[in-house]
């Protein structure tokens, strides 16, 4: 018989104690206490747990599920990109690496994949997808986004949400989303982890809630707050962005979670509360519903409702929100509801990895040389780089090297192709010789290993150098004031142009890098950032042309560090656009990325009554290949200063050579609108211009305007 949710959970609530329901709202790290102190919290009815895995949880649940009310205890974990915390799993492409696809199906099954890992270890909800944008690559957490875009963040989010929750929570092998971190945390002074965030709530409206507003409209089941502050007052003690806009305005019904321990913060680190107690009132009053990591929580707000600082109401409220979504899990029907672990790892998820690597390749720059050829110019090829064999740092953040305690010394699980061995495994089709020469470390290098490399160079015909940064310089807490090549890594670059052979540079990293230099000096130059378990064996492929790149950037790549930020849709009103040493042009903008055939844009028509765009696209190339149509708009004159161009919509196709293909893009007003300093959404008035190509770079964009006669509200 099917539950009636609301009625259920509302009797439950009302005989629970209050000590009962504070503990529901308290989410404990399993990895930073005892056994036996997380086998009593469990006796004791804490709401959930996070980094448990298998036996373990199993056994946590047996003890919640047979004490006190029996109230099922939910499991949260990071899989970020895969269940990768765990050995066995499937590892995808980073979220940075997979915006890189803009393929919002492939998006979708990896994310269906994912939830079925994780179900498979019996857990129930995922710490993802992050929905902060990329916008200053100096922050340590830019490879955990989906890049600088909000519209992007938007649809590969909810892409995201739709393959981790599906239809129906209670089905096998569906999992909670949780889209974090709320809000503008990406956006931190100085790209400092954590940090203030000097923007107005205008700008947050206009800038990065749009995201959160998709995910909300999805059902997403759980949204995590933001380490940092909007305006002086953190993200934690919110209350209009939790209370009033999320959940008022927005009609969020899921529930929301802190980040780890930001109770503990608003008293050691943002020192806007004097004690537990002070802290937990705040956090309670503005919004949050369960607190993650933050034991000392549990005892102040048991107090502090008993006192009447906090009313029971609240505590009812937040209390709802969790039971509910346990029970629309079906965790009260089965707690433990799970599928068979032969899925972890399962063929087909492998499989799914590869495909969506395979779309995560941009090809960055080509002068002619890819994809090479068997041939006499190719007979011998000089790999040279630390990362060509690092399956480290082909994975980049969020797997079992690094969470939930860094453990880089850990040994790898097959399987997974780095790029070397990617290499190799295609030496013998084309016919030509291979070698590998590590050359350097990411931070050192070492003569006597260079000399030996560069002994390999001399009767090569072409040098594939490939660069990057390691794990030790990515993520939480790791930001980065200098984005060049480290020294070591730049002295044999500047060795291996003094050779004069041809060098094809091929970049894993996290996030961009700012290496005007490899790329002057390089004939070709292609990135997937963190790939994932078959990023080697794509971007081998994609040298020799087994892989045609299809991907396109969805971050820009500065010339220097000292840019920062840059992103393709800034406002207008620098008066110079440029520092005096420094083009204007990033080294590369958002959208870019070539393929190894052609696409020519043309007849594009805009139908102002229904806000339809069309256009024609034909490949022109010799061989079948995808493209990301891009649709950018501007206001051209607005009574607030708005972007230059902002996406508002893309869609990837895919055409045979000398196909060409008419699409239809329709809008909404919503599309063309701004946010104006009442925080009120308009679409205003006069000319407004329409833009759709290749990139977010003029050059690759045809123009067309219309007038919109009136100014409309949007809701
Ligand atoms: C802190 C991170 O900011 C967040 O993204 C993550 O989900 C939690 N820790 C739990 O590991």
């Amino acid at each position: 018989m099917k539950r009636n949710v609301q009625e259920e959970v509302a009797k439950l609530i009302s005989e629970m104690t209050i000590e009962e329901k504070v503990a529901q709202t308290s989410q404990l790290a399993y990895t930073q206490m005892p056994k036996e102190r997380a086998e009593e919290y469990a006796r004791k009815g804490v709401g959930s747990f996070l980094h448990v895995l298998g036996d373990d949880a199993k056994h946590l649940q047996d003890l919640a599920t047979s004490n006190g009310k029996k109230i099922p205890l939910i499991f949260g974990i990071d899989a970020i990109h895969g269940h990768c915390l765990k050995k066995n799993a499937t590892v995808f492409p980073t979220q940075l690496s997979m915006a890189c696809s803009f393929n919002t199906e492939l998006v979708e099954q990896m994310a269906d994949a994912t939830a079925k890992e994780v179900a498979a270890d019996g857990l129930h909800w995922t710490f993802s997808p992050v929905l902060c944008l990329g916008r200053d690559i100096r922050w340590g957490r830019v490879a955990e986004t989906f890049g600088e875009d909000k519209y992007l963040a938007g649809e590969l989010g909810s892409a995201m949400v739709r393959g981790y929750q599906g239809d129906d929570l209670s089905a096998d092998g569906k999992i909670l989303a949780c889209a974090k971190h709320y809000i503008g945390y990406g956006e931190a002074t100085g790209a400092r982890d954590s940090y203030d965030t000097e923007v107005t709530y205008r700008k947050v409206r206009a800038e990065f809630l749009p995201p959160f507003e998709r995910v909300v409209k999805d059902g997403c089941a759980s949204i995590m707050t933001a380490y940092g502050a909007i305006d002086g007052i953190p993200c934690t003690a919110n209350k209009k962005l939790m209370t009033d806009i999320l959940k008022t305005e927005l009609g969020f019904e899921g529930f929301v979670v802190t980040d780890w321990d930001n109770v503990r913060h608003l008293i050691r680190k943002q020192c806007v509360a004097e004690n537990f107690e002070d802290a937990s009132e705040i956090a309670l009053n503005s919004g949050n519903d369960m607190m993650m990591k933050t034991e000392d929580y549990i005892e102040a707000a048991v107090r502090l409702v008993k006192e009447g600082r906090v009313d029971e109401s609240v505590l009812d409220e937040a209390v709802r929100r969790i039971l509910t979504a346990k029970m629309e899990l079906g965790l009260f029907d089965n707690p433990y509801k799970r599928l068979d672990e032969s899925v972890i790892g399962a063929a087909e998820h492998q499989q799914l990895s590869y495909e969506l690597a395979k779309e995560c390749v941009v090809l960055l720059k080509n002068e002619d040389v890819l994809p090479l050829k068997k041939d006499e110019k190719c007979k011998k090829i000089v790999v040279i780089g630390c990362n060509a064999d690092s399956v480290r740092d082909m994975y980049g953040d969020w797997t079992y090297f690094t969470h939930p305690d860094p453990n880089f010394d850990a040994e790898p699980v097959r399987p997974y192709v780095t790029f070397i061995e990617g290499m190799l495994g295609l030496k013998d089709d084309f016919n030509c010789e291979i070698v590998h020469a590590k050359g350097c470390g990411i931070l050192e290098n070492d003569e006597a290993q260079l000399d030996e490399a560069f002994k390999l160079i001399a009767d090569s015909d072409l040098v594939v150098y490939t660069f990057g940064d390691d794990i030790y310089q990515t993520g939480e807490a790791k930001d980065r004031a200098d984005m060049s090549l480290t020294k070591a890594q730049g002295e044999v670059f500047d060795r291996l142009t003094k050779t004069g052979k041809p060098i094809v540079s091929v970049m894993i990293a996290s996030k961009p890098m700012c290496v005007p230099e490899i790329v002057e000096n390089s004939k070709a130059f292609l990135t997937a950032f963190n790939p994932g378990a078959y990023g080697g064996k794509v971007l081998a492929e994609t040298v020799f042309g087994l892989n045609n790149p299809c991907g396109k950037l969805p971050i820009s790549f500065p010339n220097h560090v000292g840019q920062q930020p840059c992103y393709y849709n800034y406002l207008p009103g620098w008066h110079c656009k440029k520092y005096v040493d420094m083009p204007q042009r990033p080294l590369f903008v958002f959208g870019e990325g070539l393929s190894y055939t052609k696409f020519e844009y043309s007849d594009v028509a805009f139908d102002k009554d229904s806000l339809t765009l069309s256009v024609k696209v034909k490949n022109v190339g010799e061989r079948a290949g995808k493209e990301i149509i891009q649709v950018y708009f501007r206001d051209v004159v607005s009574s607030v200063i708005t972007p230059v161009k902002q996406l508002i919509a893309f869609k990837k196709i895919e055409l045979a050579s000398g196909e060409a293909q008419e699409y239809k893009f329709t809008f909404t007003e919503k599309d063309f609108s701004l946010v104006l300093p009442d925080e009120r959404r308009v679409m205003e008035k006069g000319e407004l211009e329409v833009m759709v190509g290749a990139s977010s770079d003029d050059e690759s964009l045809i123009k067309i305007c219309f007038v919109q006669d009136k100014t409309v509200e949007i809701k």
